[in-house]
This record gives structure tokens, sequence and C-alpha cells, in this order.
């Protein structure tokens, strides 16, 4: 069936391909809702299918930097994905996805980045997963740190006001250490941060701000909400951290120290925290902490030459990949990459991969290692997956502490 997909031009067309993820998610399509949306993708970046003169599907991609290993690379931000259910496995998703990852290309966007509703859906467009992240539970009585250490910092309210001004850039410090963030522009911090309307609480109270200080700077900051109750006359509360950052590792601890000592709570729970957050070797009963893991960032390089050459690398040696990818065969044939640069060569490949391994292993979130014993690249030079991982390697685990 034949379909033509073009990006958006007005409010009403952009509304009726959102509406397609819409049906899934019972949203109600508000003119303010959808000029938020506008405001922040722009109606080029959502891409629409069109049958029949009626919108079956829709498919939006944010324009932002996605911070790399040693670097920060333009990115796509594929979301919003759905097709109407009337015409549902028709082709109409293969579709969008060919011509908004055309679109990436020609924009020279050298990654994709998404986070999946389902893990079976991408994978056939060229994305590999990147990371893991996983919610946390722990009841307030296991919230003691192995080692006491008195606060080095203080933590202090914020305003809603004062919030725009505090956060961002402490925000755009941490971003810089951390692989998988992405940037947030002034609409997205008003609207998707600061902005903290009644449907959005969960049923928990509003968002309170925290800031944290060390030696009269900013190194950190805590956004959290209470959802109150209480059973038989005991605290039956909820502590539900939505983001805890600090750009030095003490600021981290202490704001964790400081959330995990708020009175008159049972639970203390947050999401998205990676598997290597030192929360795990903070506490003395890290057993106590319930954590459930699944998958986070999906990438996909859109443009391999310029997306290796886009990362710092943690050895100093080269490698050469032969690299499948049937969707976007631009990409496909012999990278030399040496001296962090990635060049076109004809020289003897080290390891052969699908393009999904490679999104998988370029944020150091996935070793080769591991790659290699799922089956999901072949070592042509013995050796090649140990010297792929000493300079893919980095020394944390890919973060990205928001679902776009
Ligand atoms: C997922 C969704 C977008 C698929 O759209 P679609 O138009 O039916 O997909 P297509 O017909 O283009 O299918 C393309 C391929 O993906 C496969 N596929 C599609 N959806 C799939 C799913 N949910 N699970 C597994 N495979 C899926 C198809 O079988 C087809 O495989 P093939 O290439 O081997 O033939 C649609 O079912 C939907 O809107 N679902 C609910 C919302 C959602 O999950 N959106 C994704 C947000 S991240």
């Amino acid at each position: 069936m034949a379909f033509e997909v073009r990006p958006t031009r007005d409010l009403d067309e952009f509304a009726a391909a959102l509406l397609a993820i819409g049906q899934y998610f019972g949203m109600v399509p508000t003119e303010e809702a959808m000029q938020r949306f506008v405001d922040q993708m722009g109606l080029e970046r959502m891409h629409g299918a069109w049958s029949n003169g009626a919108v079956v599907g829709g498919a939006g991609a944010f324009t932002f930097n996605l911070s790399v290993p040693g670097g920060d690379l333009p990115t796509a931000g594929v979301t919003v994905v759905g097709v109407y259910p009337t015409h549902r496995r028709r082709g109409v998703l293969r579709a969008l996805m060919r011509v908004q990852l055309d679109d990436a290309h020609e924009r020279g966007e050298p990654l994709a980045a998404l986070w999946a509703s389902e893990e079976t859906i991408y994978g056939r467009f060229g994305y590999g997963l990147a990371s893991f992240c996983g919610e946390i539970s722990l009841p307030r009585e296991y919230t003691t740190f192995a080692h006491a250490v008195d606060p080095e910092g203080t933590l202090r309210f914020l305003e809603r006001d004062e919030v725009l001004g505090v956060v961002p850039p402490v925000f755009e410090r941490i971003r810089t250490q951390w692989p998988g963030m992405f940037s947030r522009n002034r609409h997205w911090w008003e609207k998707r941060q600061v902005d903290d309307p009644e449907d959005r609480r969960q049923g928990a109270g509003p968002k309170r701000w925290v800031a944290y200080e060390r030696d009269g700077a900013v190194e950190g900051y805590a956004v959290y909400r209470h959802k109150a109750g209480f059973e038989q006359g005991t605290t039956t509360a909820e502590l539900r951290v939505l983001e805890a950052l600090g750009a030095t590792p003490e600021a981290l601890r202490d704001i964790w120290g400081y959330l995990l000592a708020i009175d008159m709570l049972a639970t203390v729970s947050s999401y998205l925290m990676p598997p290597d957050h030192p929360l795990f070797l903070l506490l003395a009963t890290p057993r106590r902490m319930r954590y459930r893991m699944g998958d986070a960032l999906w990438v996909r390089l859109v443009d391999v030459g310029p997306a290796l050459s886009g990362r710092q690398y943690s050895a100093d040696d080269s490698v050469i990949f032969d690299v499948v990818d049937d969707f976007c065969p631009w990409n496909e044939g012999r990278w030399k990459l040496a001296d962090g640069v990635a060049e076109r060569t004809n020289d003897d490949p080290d390891l052969k991969l699908p393009v999904q391994s490679l999104g998988s292993a370029f944020l150091g979130g996935v070793s080769f290692a591991a790659l290699s014993r799922a089956g999901r690249i072949e070592e042509l030079r013995e050796g090649a997956v140990r010297r792929a991982d000493a300079l893919f390697g980095w020394d944390r685990h890919p973060w990205c502490p928001e679902i776009f």
C-alpha cells in the first residue's frame, strides 16, 4: 500500500499525526497541548503518513544534542511514533522510519536516539540497545549509608521562579560528564520541567526543587514529590525522586543523603537510575533497595563516519569495522577508526557487525565482548573484541534521566 509521508504543515496536521500515538494513551488533543508540542518540536519535525487524504500515522523528532563519551552530538530525538489501529501492519511505520532517517541524514545529525515502547520495534531500522536503567524502591528504614559522612555542602529550597536561573547551568555541567543526556532548551525547561500541572502529578503533591551548594557554587539539585499517606496511624508516604543530579561525587552523595533522611516517609522511589548509580555502593544494605532494570536508550548511527569521529576514546589504538546496514546503505562497508577519526578504508576488517551493534557500543554502555557473546558481532582478527572494548569503554554507564 502506498502512503504519502511528509512533514506536517499546520497545527491541524500536526495534531492528527500526534493523535496516532495519542490513540494508545487516551490523549485529549487540546489546542494548548498541541501548541506546546509544536513550539518544542517544530511542525517540520513531525512526519505524518497520509492514505486517501487522511492521516494514518505519525513520527516526531526533537532536535537536540546528546552527550557522548567526551563529546556532544546533534541527534534526532525520536518520539511520538504511532500508527492508527485501523492501518497497522501495512508498512506505515516502515514508511515513516524511512523518511525520518533520510531527513536526519540530510540535516547532518550523526545520531538518532529513542526510548522504545516495545523492544521489538526498532532493531529492524538499525537501532541498538545502548543503555539500561531501572526503578528503585527503598523502605525508609534501610536508607542508612555504609560509611557515615558529614555533608560537605548545603541544600536550599528553590522557588519556582528561581529554578530557571539556577538549575539549567548545573545540568549542562553534569551533562558534559555523563554520556546519554540530551540538551534542554529554555522552552523544554519551562514546559517540561518547571511547569507542574495537576494532571501530571499522578496522585502526588507538587514538585519541590532543592539546590545543593558548596563554597558558594551550585553543584547539583533534586526535584521530587511527596505522595502523602497514613494508615493505622503510621505513615505510608512515598518520596518520588524525579531527578537528582550532582556535578561532583560529593554533591550526588550529599543530595541522596538529604533525600533519604527526610522524615515521615515509608518509601523512597525513583526511576531511570543507571545500574552503576553510586547509591548501590553508598547504602549499608543495598539488597533492600528493590531494582527493576530494563532497556533505556536505543541509539542509531545515522552517519557512521561523523558519529564515530564525534566521541572520544579510552585508548590509543585503531580498529577496522565492516558495517552491515541495509536500511541506511550509505553506512555499509569498511571504516577505520584511528586517532579518534573514522574514515573509509579498503584494509582488512577486524570486526564485522550490524549497525545495531555499533549503536549499542557507541555510548560505552554495552561492551563488544557482551555483543560477541550474544552472537551480535563477528571477530575476524583475534583480540579485536578486547581492543575495541579498550577503545570504546568509558568510566560510567550512559544515563538519560528523562524520557523524551
Ligand atoms: C508499533 C507500530 C508503530 C507499528 O506500526 P505498523 O505500521 O503496524 O508497522 P509496519 O507495518 O510498518 O511494520 C514494520 C515491521 O515492524 C514489525 N512490527 C511492527 N510493530 C511491531 C511490534 N509492536 N512488535 C513487533 N514487531 C512489530 C512488523 O511486523 C514489520 O515487520 P517486517 O519488517 O519484518 O515485515 C504500531 O503498531 C503502533 O502504533 N503501536 C502502538 C504505539 C507504539 O507502540 N508506538 C511506538 C512508540 S515508541
